[in-house]
Protein backbone atom coordinates (compact mmCIF):
# COMPACT_ATOMS: atom_id res chain seq x y z
CA UNK A 1 0.00 0.00 0.00
CA UNK A 2 1.30 3.28 -0.67
CA UNK A 3 2.74 5.47 1.94
CA UNK A 4 -0.09 8.55 1.74
CA UNK A 5 -2.91 5.88 1.67
CA UNK A 6 -1.27 4.34 4.89
CA UNK A 7 -0.52 7.83 6.40
CA UNK A 8 -4.14 8.93 6.07
CA UNK A 9 -5.79 5.94 7.03
CA UNK A 10 -3.60 5.49 10.41
CA UNK A 11 -4.22 9.16 11.18
CA UNK A 12 -8.19 9.16 10.31
CA UNK A 13 -9.39 5.96 11.13
CA UNK A 14 -9.21 6.33 15.19
CA UNK A 15 -10.87 9.89 14.69
CA UNK A 16 -13.35 7.92 12.94
CA UNK A 17 -13.80 5.54 15.40
CA UNK A 18 -13.92 7.69 18.37
CA UNK A 19 -16.53 9.72 16.82
CA UNK A 20 -18.86 7.00 16.02
CA UNK A 21 -18.33 5.66 19.42
CA UNK A 22 -19.16 9.62 21.10
CA UNK A 23 -21.83 9.98 18.85
CA UNK A 24 -23.79 6.53 19.59
CA UNK A 25 -23.06 6.65 23.60
CA UNK A 26 -24.55 10.35 23.71
CA UNK A 27 -27.38 9.45 20.88
CA UNK A 28 -30.21 8.96 23.66
CA UNK A 29 -31.41 5.44 23.05
CA UNK A 30 -34.81 4.86 25.02
CA UNK A 31 -33.10 0.91 24.95
CA UNK A 32 -30.30 -0.40 25.93
CA UNK A 33 -30.48 -3.49 23.54
CA UNK A 34 -31.37 -0.82 20.42
CA UNK A 35 -27.88 0.52 22.00
CA UNK A 36 -25.99 -2.62 22.00
CA UNK A 37 -27.03 -3.43 18.10
CA UNK A 38 -26.36 -0.46 16.86
CA UNK A 39 -23.02 -0.17 18.24
CA UNK A 40 -22.43 -3.70 17.87
CA UNK A 41 -22.81 -3.35 14.12
CA UNK A 42 -21.06 0.51 13.73
CA UNK A 43 -17.85 0.51 16.07
CA UNK A 44 -14.89 -1.82 15.84
CA UNK A 45 -14.97 -2.76 12.04
CA UNK A 46 -15.58 -1.56 8.71
CA UNK A 47 -12.59 -0.40 6.22
CA UNK A 48 -14.61 3.03 6.64
CA UNK A 49 -14.19 4.07 2.65
CA UNK A 50 -16.82 6.10 2.74
CA UNK A 51 -16.08 8.54 5.65
CA UNK A 52 -12.26 8.53 4.40
CA UNK A 53 -13.29 9.81 0.83
CA UNK A 54 -15.99 12.50 2.69
CA UNK A 55 -12.84 14.01 4.30
CA UNK A 56 -10.21 13.54 2.08
CA UNK A 57 -12.57 15.23 -0.65
CA UNK A 58 -12.84 17.91 1.24
CA UNK A 59 -9.01 18.43 1.78
CA UNK A 60 -8.99 17.93 -1.66
CA UNK A 61 -11.27 20.99 -2.23
CA UNK A 62 -9.31 23.18 -0.16
CA UNK A 63 -11.30 22.88 3.27
CA UNK A 64 -10.24 21.76 6.47
CA UNK A 65 -11.32 17.81 6.38
CA UNK A 66 -12.43 18.03 10.18
CA UNK A 67 -15.25 20.11 8.88
CA UNK A 68 -16.27 17.37 6.88
CA UNK A 69 -16.44 14.82 10.22
CA UNK A 70 -20.19 14.72 11.02
CA UNK A 71 -20.73 13.99 7.01
CA UNK A 72 -18.37 11.51 7.21
CA UNK A 73 -19.77 9.90 10.58
CA UNK A 74 -23.83 9.94 9.07
CA UNK A 75 -22.13 8.68 5.56
CA UNK A 76 -21.16 5.70 8.05
CA UNK A 77 -24.27 5.22 9.58
CA UNK A 78 -26.37 5.22 6.71
CA UNK A 79 -23.50 2.93 5.00
CA UNK A 80 -23.93 0.23 8.73
CA UNK A 81 -28.06 0.90 8.22
CA UNK A 82 -27.74 -0.88 4.51
CA UNK A 83 -25.27 -3.50 5.46
CA UNK A 84 -27.68 -4.60 8.70
CA UNK A 85 -31.01 -5.08 6.32
CA UNK A 86 -28.79 -6.46 3.32
CA UNK A 87 -28.01 -9.12 5.70
CA UNK A 88 -31.04 -10.32 6.70
CA UNK A 89 -33.01 -13.31 5.78
CA UNK A 90 -35.51 -11.42 3.98
CA UNK A 91 -33.03 -10.01 1.82
CA UNK A 92 -29.42 -11.70 1.36
CA UNK A 93 -29.52 -14.15 4.45
CA UNK A 94 -25.85 -13.63 5.45
CA UNK A 95 -24.78 -14.48 8.75
CA UNK A 96 -21.26 -12.73 8.86
CA UNK A 97 -20.35 -8.94 9.04
CA UNK A 98 -17.83 -7.50 9.18
CA UNK A 99 -15.56 -10.48 11.09
CA UNK A 100 -18.79 -11.49 13.61
CA UNK A 101 -21.97 -12.92 13.36
CA UNK A 102 -24.42 -10.38 11.56
CA UNK A 103 -26.51 -7.86 13.57
CA UNK A 104 -29.50 -10.38 13.10
CA UNK A 105 -27.89 -13.53 14.24
CA UNK A 106 -26.45 -11.71 17.49
CA UNK A 107 -29.71 -9.62 18.55
CA UNK A 108 -32.39 -11.34 16.53
CA UNK A 109 -34.06 -9.83 13.43
CA UNK A 110 -37.04 -7.59 14.72
CA UNK A 111 -34.09 -5.88 17.12
CA UNK A 112 -31.47 -6.00 14.01
CA UNK A 113 -34.32 -4.27 11.88
CA UNK A 114 -34.96 -1.62 14.09
CA UNK A 115 -30.95 -0.71 14.90
CA UNK A 116 -30.44 -0.38 11.11
CA UNK A 117 -34.14 2.01 11.03
CA UNK A 118 -32.58 4.13 14.18
CA UNK A 119 -29.07 4.37 12.50
CA UNK A 120 -30.27 6.07 9.71
CA UNK A 121 -32.38 9.05 11.20
CA UNK A 122 -29.27 9.49 13.82
CA UNK A 123 -27.42 9.84 10.20
CA UNK A 124 -29.05 12.61 10.03
CA UNK A 125 -29.29 13.87 13.38
CA UNK A 126 -25.43 14.01 13.10
CA UNK A 127 -24.78 15.90 10.19
CA UNK A 128 -27.58 18.80 10.70
CA UNK A 129 -26.69 18.94 14.60
CA UNK A 130 -23.17 18.62 14.58
CA UNK A 131 -21.88 20.70 11.91
CA UNK A 132 -20.16 23.89 12.12
CA UNK A 133 -20.52 24.75 8.73
CA UNK A 134 -22.49 27.77 7.30
CA UNK A 135 -26.66 26.13 7.37
CA UNK A 136 -27.16 26.12 3.66
CA UNK A 137 -23.95 24.07 3.39
CA UNK A 138 -25.34 21.55 5.71
CA UNK A 139 -28.12 21.58 4.20
CA UNK A 140 -27.03 21.00 0.97
CA UNK A 141 -25.19 18.33 2.24
CA UNK A 142 -27.70 16.66 4.12
CA UNK A 143 -30.09 16.69 0.87
CA UNK A 144 -27.16 14.43 -0.81
CA UNK A 145 -26.54 12.08 1.03
CA UNK A 146 -31.16 11.97 1.52
CA UNK A 147 -31.36 11.70 -1.83
CA UNK A 148 -28.77 9.26 -2.42
CA UNK A 149 -30.07 6.78 -0.03
CA UNK A 150 -33.32 6.25 -1.02
CA UNK A 151 -35.61 4.99 -3.95
CA UNK A 152 -33.36 6.93 -6.29
CA UNK A 153 -30.25 5.40 -5.29
CA UNK A 154 -29.08 2.93 -2.37
CA UNK A 155 -32.82 1.95 -1.96
CA UNK A 156 -32.98 1.31 -5.49
CA UNK A 157 -30.53 -0.51 -6.58
CA UNK A 158 -30.93 -3.16 -3.41
CA UNK A 159 -34.58 -3.30 -4.78
CA UNK A 160 -33.45 -4.28 -8.49
CA UNK A 161 -31.07 -6.40 -7.10
CA UNK A 162 -33.30 -8.74 -4.97
CA UNK A 163 -35.76 -8.47 -7.80
CA UNK A 164 -33.31 -9.76 -10.43
CA UNK A 165 -32.53 -12.31 -8.23
CA UNK A 166 -32.70 -16.09 -10.62
CA UNK A 167 -32.58 -13.73 -13.52
CA UNK A 168 -29.80 -13.18 -16.13
CA UNK A 169 -29.15 -9.26 -16.81
CA UNK A 170 -27.39 -7.12 -19.09
CA UNK A 171 -24.56 -5.50 -18.27
CA UNK A 172 -26.43 -2.09 -18.58
CA UNK A 173 -29.24 -3.21 -16.08
CA UNK A 174 -26.48 -4.46 -13.84
CA UNK A 175 -24.34 -0.79 -14.46
CA UNK A 176 -27.60 0.92 -13.29
CA UNK A 177 -28.35 -1.66 -10.05
CA UNK A 178 -24.70 -0.75 -9.14
CA UNK A 179 -25.01 2.87 -9.57
CA UNK A 180 -27.98 2.55 -7.06
CA UNK A 181 -27.09 0.32 -4.21
CA UNK A 182 -23.09 0.83 -3.90
CA UNK A 183 -22.25 3.56 -6.32
CA UNK A 184 -24.61 6.36 -4.70
CA UNK A 185 -23.45 6.45 -0.97
CA UNK A 186 -20.01 6.54 -2.66
CA UNK A 187 -20.94 9.16 -4.50
CA UNK A 188 -22.78 11.50 -2.11
CA UNK A 189 -19.73 11.04 -0.11
CA UNK A 190 -17.07 12.53 -2.12
CA UNK A 191 -19.50 15.71 -3.03
CA UNK A 192 -20.68 15.90 0.63
CA UNK A 193 -16.49 16.41 1.36
CA UNK A 194 -16.36 18.93 -1.55
CA UNK A 195 -19.78 20.98 -0.12
CA UNK A 196 -17.89 21.02 2.99
CA UNK A 197 -15.07 22.80 1.93
CA UNK A 198 -17.86 25.10 -0.22
CA UNK A 199 -16.08 24.45 -3.21
CA UNK A 200 -17.09 25.17 -6.80
CA UNK A 201 -19.52 23.57 -9.27
CA UNK A 202 -17.04 22.00 -11.39
CA UNK A 203 -15.65 20.26 -8.35
CA UNK A 204 -18.14 19.12 -7.20
CA UNK A 205 -18.77 17.63 -11.45
CA UNK A 206 -15.21 16.05 -10.46
CA UNK A 207 -16.09 14.46 -7.21
CA UNK A 208 -18.68 12.68 -9.11
CA UNK A 209 -16.90 11.65 -12.22
CA UNK A 210 -14.14 10.00 -9.74
CA UNK A 211 -17.24 8.68 -7.29
CA UNK A 212 -18.85 6.94 -10.30
CA UNK A 213 -15.77 5.33 -11.72
CA UNK A 214 -14.46 4.22 -8.29
CA UNK A 215 -17.95 2.81 -7.47
CA UNK A 216 -18.13 0.63 -10.09
CA UNK A 217 -14.73 -0.74 -9.52
CA UNK A 218 -15.76 -0.96 -5.93
CA UNK A 219 -18.62 -3.33 -6.64
CA UNK A 220 -16.56 -5.61 -9.17
CA UNK A 221 -13.76 -6.10 -6.79
CA UNK A 222 -16.71 -6.97 -4.33
CA UNK A 223 -18.27 -9.72 -6.97
CA UNK A 224 -14.74 -10.81 -7.67
CA UNK A 225 -14.25 -11.12 -3.78
CA UNK A 226 -17.33 -12.93 -3.29
CA UNK A 227 -15.81 -16.07 -5.39
CA UNK A 228 -12.13 -15.60 -4.58
CA UNK A 229 -12.05 -14.74 -0.93
CA UNK A 230 -12.49 -16.72 2.20
CA UNK A 231 -14.41 -16.02 4.84
CA UNK A 232 -11.95 -15.70 7.29
CA UNK A 233 -10.34 -12.66 5.18
CA UNK A 234 -13.41 -11.13 3.95
CA UNK A 235 -15.24 -11.14 7.37
CA UNK A 236 -18.43 -11.86 5.49
CA UNK A 237 -19.53 -15.32 4.02
CA UNK A 238 -18.02 -16.20 0.39
CA UNK A 239 -20.24 -17.39 -2.36
CA UNK A 240 -23.22 -15.65 -1.28
CA UNK A 241 -24.27 -14.26 -4.60
CA UNK A 242 -23.75 -17.91 -6.18
CA UNK A 243 -26.41 -19.00 -3.51
CA UNK A 244 -28.74 -16.40 -3.78
CA UNK A 245 -28.82 -16.30 -7.84
CA UNK A 246 -27.31 -12.78 -8.32
CA UNK A 247 -26.18 -11.54 -11.05
CA UNK A 248 -22.56 -10.01 -11.12
CA UNK A 249 -19.46 -8.65 -13.16
CA UNK A 250 -18.54 -12.09 -12.61
CA UNK A 251 -21.88 -14.27 -13.68
CA UNK A 252 -21.79 -11.87 -16.45
CA UNK A 253 -18.53 -11.48 -17.63
CA UNK A 254 -16.28 -14.09 -16.02
CA UNK A 255 -13.41 -13.50 -13.57
CA UNK A 256 -10.41 -12.17 -16.04
CA UNK A 257 -12.58 -10.06 -17.66
CA UNK A 258 -14.38 -8.83 -14.41
CA UNK A 259 -10.67 -8.02 -13.13
CA UNK A 260 -9.78 -5.84 -16.86
CA UNK A 261 -13.27 -4.12 -15.75
CA UNK A 262 -12.75 -3.44 -12.37
CA UNK A 263 -8.88 -1.83 -13.67
CA UNK A 264 -10.54 -0.32 -16.26
CA UNK A 265 -12.73 1.88 -14.49
CA UNK A 266 -10.14 2.20 -11.77
CA UNK A 267 -8.11 4.12 -14.58
CA UNK A 268 -11.05 6.08 -15.20
CA UNK A 269 -11.50 7.48 -11.38
CA UNK A 270 -7.65 7.98 -11.72
CA UNK A 271 -8.05 10.46 -14.97
CA UNK A 272 -10.92 11.97 -13.16
CA UNK A 273 -8.98 13.84 -10.54
CA UNK A 274 -5.77 14.75 -13.04
CA UNK A 275 -6.91 18.35 -13.17
CA UNK A 276 -6.11 18.72 -9.37
CA UNK A 277 -2.81 17.88 -9.61
CA UNK A 278 -0.95 17.60 -6.26
CA UNK A 279 -4.20 17.56 -4.47
CA UNK A 280 -5.16 14.43 -6.32
CA UNK A 281 -1.87 12.27 -4.96
CA UNK A 282 -4.14 10.39 -2.04
CA UNK A 283 -7.71 10.28 -4.36
CA UNK A 284 -5.42 8.17 -7.18
CA UNK A 285 -3.92 5.84 -4.53
CA UNK A 286 -7.14 5.44 -2.74
CA UNK A 287 -8.59 4.61 -5.97
CA UNK A 288 -5.61 1.76 -6.49
CA UNK A 289 -5.56 0.51 -2.84
CA UNK A 290 -9.48 -0.16 -3.62
CA UNK A 291 -9.15 -2.30 -6.43
CA UNK A 292 -6.21 -4.24 -4.65
CA UNK A 293 -8.05 -4.93 -2.01
CA UNK A 294 -8.72 -8.30 0.06
CA UNK A 295 -11.37 -7.50 1.99
C1 LIG B 1 -19.70 -3.62 1.45
O1 LIG B 1 -19.07 -2.38 1.64
C2 LIG B 1 -20.99 -3.44 0.73
C3 LIG B 1 -20.87 -2.93 -0.62
C4 LIG B 1 -21.35 -1.79 -0.97
C5 LIG B 1 -20.22 -3.71 -1.66
P1 LIG B 1 -17.61 -2.30 2.26
O2 LIG B 1 -16.72 -3.29 1.56
O3 LIG B 1 -17.16 -0.89 2.26
O4 LIG B 1 -17.86 -2.83 3.74
P2 LIG B 1 -17.21 -2.38 5.14
O5 LIG B 1 -17.80 -1.05 5.48
O6 LIG B 1 -15.72 -2.30 4.98
O7 LIG B 1 -17.63 -3.45 6.10
C1 LIG C 1 -24.94 -4.55 -1.13
O1 LIG C 1 -24.20 -5.26 -2.05
C2 LIG C 1 -24.72 -3.12 -1.14
C3 LIG C 1 -25.45 -2.50 0.01
C4 LIG C 1 -26.27 -1.53 -0.16
C5 LIG C 1 -25.23 -2.98 1.36
P1 LIG C 1 -23.79 -6.72 -1.58
O2 LIG C 1 -24.97 -7.48 -1.08
O3 LIG C 1 -22.97 -7.35 -2.64
O4 LIG C 1 -22.84 -6.38 -0.33
P2 LIG C 1 -22.14 -7.47 0.57
O5 LIG C 1 -21.30 -8.33 -0.36
O6 LIG C 1 -23.22 -8.26 1.25
O7 LIG C 1 -21.29 -6.67 1.50
MG1 LIG D 1 -27.02 -7.45 -1.30
MG1 LIG E 1 -25.04 -8.79 0.64
MG1 LIG F 1 -21.26 -8.55 -2.33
Amino acid sequence: MSNIVKERQSHWLPKIEAELDRLTSECGSMHPELLAAMRYSLLDAGKRIRPILALEFCRAAGGDPEDAMPFACGVEMIHTYSLIHDDLPCMDDDDLRRGKPSCHIQFGEDTALLAGDALQPLAFETMLSGSRLRPDLTVKAAAVLAHACGAAGMVGGQVIDLKNEGKHVGLDQLRVMDSGKTGAIIKAACIMGVIAADGSDEMIATAEKYAENIGIAFQITDDILDVTSTAEVLGKPVESDIGNDKSTYVSLLGLENARLEAARFTALAVEAVEPLGEKAQFLKEFAKMLEGRIN
